[in-house]
Order: structure tokens, then C-alpha cells, then sequence
């Protein structure tokens, strides 16, 4: 088989590093039994692996209560847990055109059968939000700012510290998406005045599936809105109210901890400043390359100074899913088509009206040659396309 050329990170990030696999079976063999449930001795070796895994990860996010960070499914179940439980009918929410579905759905769901109001804040032309934008619609009834970190379809970095800002002077919560960014590039929530944080395992913290998080800071409080079995003072008739068993439910993904624990330590050993750096580096090769092309189009990549290695394109006259099928097919190279779970950012560009784009996401194991490939290939769809219409 010709060798797979991954560009499908921001998807998912594969392979995993060694120590992940390593991490997850010795894990699960050793000591894959049910923490906080028993005091024999396997019980408390897999508890402190969770309780270790809180505080790697509350002191990556600069958190300072290990309790305060939950763990929930991904990023998505994260997001869910505190959009429901952070607002009630007659508050006001604002998110933006560069959202993912994973926080649009659920405050249109409370738009639609909850009696919230949800307003949209436009990205600019090269795809940043502008804070301003957020002030000029808050209300009195406003409690909820949710922003996405890092664009999913165009790789731009939002100025969530300048929102973060003005949620402040206001006492409105900001609940940021960190699906894309964390393991990328820094999160600090004290000087990003990050109320909330969501993030999944699977991607940049070079994690499993089915393993994601909240951080909730002191004095935010999200309401329950599920209950059930925590495995502590079972006699309770109602789900507990202090962290992190007020936003966890049943038996956790012990295995998926396990390897976003040394998915987090790989990320930290390699450095991410380095693995930023070394992406970048490709992924303005790549936007170079690209961009020579005839018959391509590139969406919001002019300046790449605060973006992540995520890039949109077209060739002219094909279907993104039909030069994704040829890349897959032609060259074994991945990448993802169509409207990436983010319908507002394709309405905004216009590609809507196209089905969307072609998103190659760059990971820790990409390298030249990989860009060199995908570049050559692009090149060659896009040479054939050209022939076939001055045919
Ligand atoms: C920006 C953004 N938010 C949220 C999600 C949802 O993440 P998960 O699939 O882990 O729930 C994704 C996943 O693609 C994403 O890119």
C-alpha cells in the first residue's frame, strides 16, 4: 500500500504517540477497575491516576482546584454540561459565525425550547471576531459569552483575552471551546478571563476518543442537569453539588484518562512552543504552495501570525467532496470535505453555496515531504480540472 499521507488533524490527531498506547494498555490490564467505588488496594492505584490527571490538566489550563476539573466524553458533552447548566429561559447568549456545531446546536436547542436569546457575532474578513462586536450586543439579560478558541475550518486564533475582558466588567460568564487549541497553543485561564474551559482529548492532546473536560473556575457555578451514580455518599437522595462530582456522572472512561494523562506528558516533553513552531513552518510551506496554484482558492490564510495549522481551499470547478475523493484515492493523502461541523463559517465565506471546502488539519508527525505531496497533488487535480474546462 502506498503510505497514508495524514492531514486530517484537526479531525483527530493519529497516530498517537507510542507512550499513549503504552500508557492505555498497561493501564486498562493492570488496574482497569472502578475508582472511588472500593478501597482495596487496584481501587486507589486507578483513583490517583484520575486525581493525578486532574491536576496535570488544571495546571496546563492554569487552574487552581483540581476539583474543578471534570471529566465528561469530549469536547462536545463538555459544552453541553455547561451551556444547560449555565443559563435558564429569559437570559441572553452570544456566540459567533466561527462556532462549531457543538455550541451552536445547543444554544439554538435552548433558543428554540428554552426562551433563550442568541445573538452572532461576523468574523472579519481574514476570520477574527472583533471584541467589540460582543460589548455592543450585551443586555442586561446577557449571562453568557461562548467562543471558540481556534477555527476548526480556517485555523484562526480568536483574542479570547480582549472578550474575556469586557465579559468581565460586565459579570457575564465566558465559556470558551478549546477543542482546536488546546495542546497547540497556551491556555491561561486567569490571564485569558476564562470562566469556563472545554476540551477534548482527542486531538491536540494527543489523547484517545471519548475522553474530554471542563475547567470551572471559583465562583462559577454550573447547575447539574443530569444526575446518577458518583460512586460517594450514596445515601444522598439528590445528585451531589461539589465538584467534580457535580458535573460527573457513572463510571468514567478510566482507559481514555490514562491516555490523555500521557498524551498531556508527551505534549509538555516535546514542548508546545515546538510542536506550534514546527507546524507553522508547515503550514505557511503549505499556504505558499497553494496558493500558486492555479484555479485554487484559500480562504482567510493571507496572515498566519495567530493561526493553527488548519487550512480551507477549493480548486475551482470541483466539489470540495470530489477533491477530497481524489486526494484520498489518487494520492492516499487525508483530509476532510464539506462544512466541518461549522455551517456559519461556510455561510459567512459564501462556500456554503459549494458544499463547503477541502480542510487539511496538520499534526506533531506531519513533515516537509508530507506538504510537498499534498501541494504536488493539489497541483495536479487542479491542472486536470483546468485541461477539462478549456476542453
Ligand atoms: C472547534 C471544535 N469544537 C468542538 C468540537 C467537538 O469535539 P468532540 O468531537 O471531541 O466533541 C470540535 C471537533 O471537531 C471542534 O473542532
Amino acid at each position: 500500500m502506498e503510505k497514508l499521507i495524514y492531514l486530517d488533524s484537526g479531525a483527530t490527531t493519529f497516530p498517537k504517540p507510542e507512550e499513549v498506547y503504552v500508557a492505555m494498555d498497561k493501564f486498562f490490564r493492570c488496574c482497569g477497575v472502578n475508582p472511588g467505588r472500593s478501597g482495596y488496594d487496584l481501587c486507589m492505584v486507578a483513583g490517583s491516576m484520575v486525581e493525578e490527571t486532574r491536576k496535570l490538566l488544571t495546571k496546563f489550563l492554569n487552574g487552581t482546584d483540581p476539583n474543578r476539573l471534570i471529566f465528561a466524553s469530549n469536547a462536545t458533552d463538555a459544552l453541553n454540561l455547561a451551556i444547560f447548566g449555565l443559563l435558564k429561559e429569559g437570559d441572553h447568549a452570544i456566540t459567533s459565525n466561527i462556532d462549531h456545531n457543538s455550541v451552536l446546536r445547543p444554544l439554538f436547542h435552548l433558543y428554540k425550547y428554552g426562551g433563550v436569546e442568541v445573538d452572532l457575532v461576523p468574523f472579519d474578513s481574514q476570520g477574527f471576531v472583533d471584541p467589540e462586536e460582543f460589548a455592543r450586543r450585551f443586555k442586561k439579560n446577557t449571562k453568557l459569552v461562548a467562543i471558540n478558541h481556534c477555527s476548526n475550518v480556517i485555523g484562526t486564533v480568536q483574542p479570547v483575552q480582549e472578550i474575556g475582558e469586557l465579559c468581565r466588567e460586565r459579570g457575564i460568564t465566558l465559556l470558551v471551546d478549546a477543542a482546536q487549541s488546546a495542546g497547540k497553543i497556551p491556555i491561561n485561564m486567569a490571564k485569558m478571563n476564562i470562566d469556563v474551559v472545554a476540551f477534548t482529548g482527542h486531538k491536540s492532546l494527543m489523547g484517545p476518543m471519548g475522553i474530554g473536560g471542563l475547567y470551572v473556575r471559583e465562583g462559577v457555578e454550573i447547575r447539574h442537569t443530569r444526575a446518577g451514580g458518583t460512586g460517594v455518599r450514596s445515601a444522598v437522595r439528590t445528585h451531589l453539588d461539589e465538584y467534580p462530582y457535580r458535573l460527573e456522572y457513572g463510571t468514567p472512561n478510566l482507559p481514555g484518562i490514562a491516555g490523555l494523562n500521557a498524551g498531556v506528558k508527551w505534549v509538555l516533553k516535546e514542548g508546545m512552543s515546538t510542536i506550534h513552531g514546527r507546524e507553522t513552518k508547515l503550514l505557511g510551506m503549505l499556504r505558499d504552495g497553494l496558493r500558486e496554484i492555479d484555479g485554487v482558492t484559500l480562504y482567510c490564510q493571507e496572515d498566519l501570525a495567530n493561526h493553527i495549522g488548519v487550512l480551507a481551499f477549493n480548486v475551482e470547478g470541483l466539489e470540495a467532496m470530489d477533491t477530497g475523493t481524489m486526494l484520498d484515492v489518487d494520492y492516499s493523502i487525508t483530509c476532510r470535505t464539506g462544512l466541518h461541523c461549522a455551517p456559519r463559517v461556510h455561510k459567512q465565506l459564501g462556500t456554503d453555496k459549494i458544499h463547503g471546502t477541502v480542510r487539511f488539519g496538520l499534526g506533531p508527525f506531519n513533515t516537509a515531504e508530507d506538504i510537498e505531496a499534498a501541494i504536488n497533488a493539489v497541483g495536479k487535480i487542479a491542472r486536470i480540472r483546468l485541461k477539462q474546462k478549456a476542453c
